[in-house]
This record gives structure tokens, C-alpha cells and sequence, in this order.
């Protein structure tokens, strides 16, 4: 394919009112990426040397997400949504420069794979004026029909528009559509709204080439590879679909899933080799897990980095920005955001600490936490080598505690500890003989008297 040209048209236009909701269609997540950076990114892998993509109007957060992951990519507004084939025509510009193979994908079919983009330009390649992906649906409901005759593809008719002997077809568009590039842009303008909905649509485009004695065809792919997304409840299937194949793919890559259906990954997943993953364990966005780290049940973590042999959790809360190093130890209800934990230190238990550097081979103590916000600004602390954290201690940042320092138990630290310096910043104890006893009898009175 590399010595063809090839134009991406991604549409994604059209409000997506059947998802209720206020964020654009395609900006919905799967997976912690949104629907257009996944087809995006098929795009891209499928070899296109151009890019298009077509909003509606007033999506500035569409085109947004579109330039942030493909910088690239020209942005076409369709001005009013009068239908698929109208949408591709918004980038008409794009068209006209002329490519020899013309992909019209849907942003709202994420899981398009690259392989399949990639045998829609072969049957470009191969001499077909229009190519059409079909499926076959266990639901068919919706969905276009391809109606095929001696291996041609003769129409695709839209449910509305079929006949009952049209609807009992169980091979259905999945959406994308590719035009060799001589004959398109033609195609496309003749295409008329002549249907139920008065819609200009792209599936007519099949009896326009006909009509012009040019071959169009259909090749088949599986149901996970177009499923549209036009609800919450498909877009809830399609995450479960992805999730598998991402579980699969860790699992292929060595990594030990202990129950791999209770585990949720994200697209940018990274692992080394050797990790193991206790059940329920969510991975949000930009987090990379080294070489023989262990993640115990119920740890969540987003924008992480968790280093070799690290071990994390349960219950463990990594933020973003939260950097471990090699051989950390971070346990049961502990916090971390915008952190620096260097190798081999620990915080097992209890804590919080934001903003903040925690030097190699120091010890967080339970409970002890970094008072990083005062309500108005965030400040740092930063902890030396082999420092010793005692519980429930309570850092006031911006603070600065020495290497080999140690904070005794309880203490409130609002001024810099020097290395190798002890710390105590807490009332001294004072022990008063018998007045437990005599507390209970005043306490026990009390309630009698207010009884009475
Ligand atoms: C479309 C197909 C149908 C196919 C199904 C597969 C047509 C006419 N119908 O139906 O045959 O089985 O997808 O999922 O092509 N869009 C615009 N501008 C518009 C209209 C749509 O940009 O004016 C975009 C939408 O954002 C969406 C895509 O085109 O990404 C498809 O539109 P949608 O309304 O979801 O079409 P379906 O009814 O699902
Ligand atoms: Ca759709």
C-alpha cells in the first residue's frame, strides 16, 4: 500500500442526541480515549498520508481532541447535519486535491481496525471504483442492509427505506466506505436526498456508481470491528469489548492477570515483564508499570509510573504525577500525587503525600501525612535520603526535612529538619497519679444528677 496515496475522512458531525448527554458523541471514552482518537488512530496505522476530519458546527472541543491527536489533520465544519454523504462533501477541498484511495470513516465506530482499512485499499487497489465494509450483526436492527447480487454490491438500503424482503438481509453496513480517487469526488456530488429522512446519504453512493457503470464491491468483517456507538448502552459493549482485548494482549505479553475481568485497563496501558495484577485493579490513563511489580486488589491509578519490582497496594491510591522508583513500598489506604517516591522507600500504611519528594530508602510512617494545600496554594516538601517519617507526623509544606533526618510520632513539622537531625514537635506527656478514677466518678455523677 505504500506507494498509494491515501485520504482519511473521518466524520464526526451530527449531535448524538441519542447518548443524552451534553459532550459531544465522539468525544465519549473508551477504554480513557475518546471515540475519535481511537479511529484516529486506525487511520494512522492503516497508512493514510492525509487526514480529514468533519464536525458539526460550534465543536471547538472536537476539533480540539482532533488536533491534539493528529496535528496534521485539516478540520471541515458541515454547517447543518443533512446527512453522511453531505458530511464527506464538507471536505471536498481535501477531495478535490485528489488521492488514489478516499476512506470515509465514522467516528462513532471506534474498534475499526487498521487491517481492515488496509483490505478496503486492496479492493480499491484491485480495480473496485467503490469499496463498502458489511458484517453480519447478531442485532441488525438500525443498521443498513447490503443487498449483493453475483458478487457486486448492487445498494445498501437504510432500515427505514427497506422492504421486508430487504430487512431479512443479515449482511449489514458497518459504515466505513472507500472511493477510488478518480471517480469519487463524482460520485459524491451525485448523490440526491431523495429517502424517508430527505438525507443526503453516503450508502447511496453504491447505486450512483452503478448507475455510471463503475464496479462497487463489499468485503466482510467481523461485528466488533464496526459496532456503532449511538447509546450509552453501546457504548458500555464496546468498552467490555475493548477491555478483553486489552487484557488479552497483557496476558500475550507476559503480564499475570490473577482474575483478568475484574481488571480495567486503559488504551496507553504500559507493562514490563513479570507484573502481576491481584484482582479489581483500575488503570486509568498514562500509567507504565516496570518489570516485577506487584498490584494488589483494589488499587486505582492514573498518570503513574510504578517502578521495577515496586509493590503497591491493596487499597493504594496513585494519583497523577506519583513517580516510584525501583523497590517501593506502598500499602493499604495510602495517596500519592505529583510525587517523587525514589527506590526502596516506603509508606505502608495510611497516608497522603502530595507535591512532594520522598528520598530513597525513607520511611513514611502510617498515618503521617503532607499538608501540601493551605485552601489557597500547593507547596512542596521535600524528604531526604533514608529519612524517617514517624506516624501520624504532619508535614506543613513548603518543608524540607534532611537526609537521615527522623520526624518523631505526632509531630506538627512547620520548620526545616536538618540531616541527621531529630525532630520533636509535640506537647511533652504529663501523667497525673489516680485521676482516671476520679474522672469516671465526677463523669458518673454528672449522668446521675441530669437523670433524676
Ligand atoms: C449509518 C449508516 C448505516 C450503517 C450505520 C453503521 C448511512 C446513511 N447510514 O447509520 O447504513 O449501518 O451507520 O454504524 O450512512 N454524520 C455526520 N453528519 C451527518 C450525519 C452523520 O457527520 O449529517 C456522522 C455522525 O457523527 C456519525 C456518522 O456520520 O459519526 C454516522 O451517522 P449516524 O447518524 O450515527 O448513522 P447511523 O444511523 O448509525
Ligand atoms: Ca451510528
Amino acid at each position: 500500500m505504500t506507494d498509494r496515496s491515501c485520504l482519511a475522512i473521518v466524520l464526526a458531525a451530527g449531535e448524538g442526541t441519542r447518548m443524552r448527554s451534553r459532550r459531544p458523541k465522539v468525544l465519549h471514552e473508551i477504554a480513557g480515549r475518546s471515540l475519535l482518537a481511537h479511529v484516529l488512530g486506525a487511520v494512522r496505522a492503516a497508512g493514510a498520508t492525509a487526514s480529514a476530519v468533519v464536525i458539526g458546527p460550534d465543536s471547538e472541543a472536537v476539533a480540539g481532541e482532533a488536533r491534539r491527536v493528529m496535528p496534521g489533520a485539516e478540520i471541515f465544519v458541515q454547517a447543518e447535519r443533512r446527512g453522511t454523504a453531505d458530511a464527506v462533501l464538507a471536505a471536498k477541498a481535501a477531495i478535490a486535491r485528489g488521492a488514489d484511495d478516499i476512506l470515509v470513516i465514522f467516528g462513532d465506530t471506534p474498534l475499526i481496525s487498521p487491517q481492515t482499512l488496509v483490505r478496503m485499499r486492496e479492493a480499491l487497489a484491485g480495480g473496485a471504483a467503490l469499496v463498502v465494509l458489511g458484517f453480519r450483526p447478531k442485532d441488525p436492527s438500525g443498521y443498513g442492509r447490503l443487498v449483493v447480487e453475483n458478487g457486486e454490491l448492487v445498494a445498501v438500503r437504510e432500515e427505514l427505506d427497506a422492504s421486508a424482503a430487504e430487512r431479512a438481509i443479515d449482511l449489514c453496513n458497518g459504515g466505513s466506505v472507500g472511493f477510488a480517487g478518480k471517480t469519487g469526488l463524482e460520485i459524491l456530488t451525485r448523490i440526491e436526498n431523495n429517502n424517508r429522512k430527505s438525507e443526503f446519504y453516503l450508502t447511496d453512493a453504491v447505486a450512483v456508481a452503478r448507475s455510471m457503470k463503475l464496479k462497487a464491491v463489499a468485503i466482510e468483517t467481523e461485528e466488533d470491528d464496526v459496532r456503532g456507538i449511538n447509546t450509552k448502552a453501546q457504548l458500555a459493549e464496546t468498552e467490555a469489548v475493548y477491555q478483553q482485548r486489552l487484557r488479552k494482549a497483557a496476558m500475550e505479553a507476559g503480564v499475570t492477570l490473577v482474575a483478568p475481568e475484574t481488571v480495567f485497563l486503559s488504551a496507553d496501558t504500559k507493562f514490563g515483564r513479570d507484573v502481576v495484577v491481584e484482582p479489581f485493579v483500575v488503570f486509568g490513563p498514562g500509567v507504565t508499570i516496570e518489570d516485577e511489580a506487584l498490584i494488589c486488589s483494589f488499587s486505582h491509578m492514573e498518570r503513574a509510573h510504578v517502578g521495577r519490582g515496586a509493590r503497591v497496594g491493596p487499597f493504594a491510591r496513585l494519583r497523577p504525577g506519583a513517580r516510584l522508583g525501583a523497590e517501593v513500598h506502598i500499602g493499604n489506604f495510602v495517596e500519592i500525587k505529583e510525587a517523587v517516591i525514589e527506590d526502596g522507600a516506603k509508606a505502608n500504611h495510611l497516608a497522603y503525600i502530595g507535591d512532594a519528594r520522598l528520598g530513597a530508602g525513607s520511611n513514611f510512617g502510617a498515618g503521617a501525612i503532607v499538608c501540601n494545600y493551605d485552601g489557597v496554594g500547593k507547596y512542596r516538601t521535600d524528604i531526604g535520603k533514608g529519612a524517617f517519617i514517624g506516624s501520624n507526623a504532619a508535614l506543613v509544606s513548603p518543608v524540607t526535612i534532611g537526609d537521615g533526618a527522623y520526624v518523631a510520632t505526632g509531630s506538627v513539622v512547620t520548620h526545616d529538619v536538618p540531616a541527621d537531625a531529630l525532630a520533636i514537635a509535640r506537647e511533652r506527656q504529663v501523667n497525673k497519679e489516680n485521676r482516671a478514677a476520679r474522672l469516671r466518678a465526677l463523669k458518673r455523677a454528672a449522668k446521675t444528677k441530669a437523670a433524676e
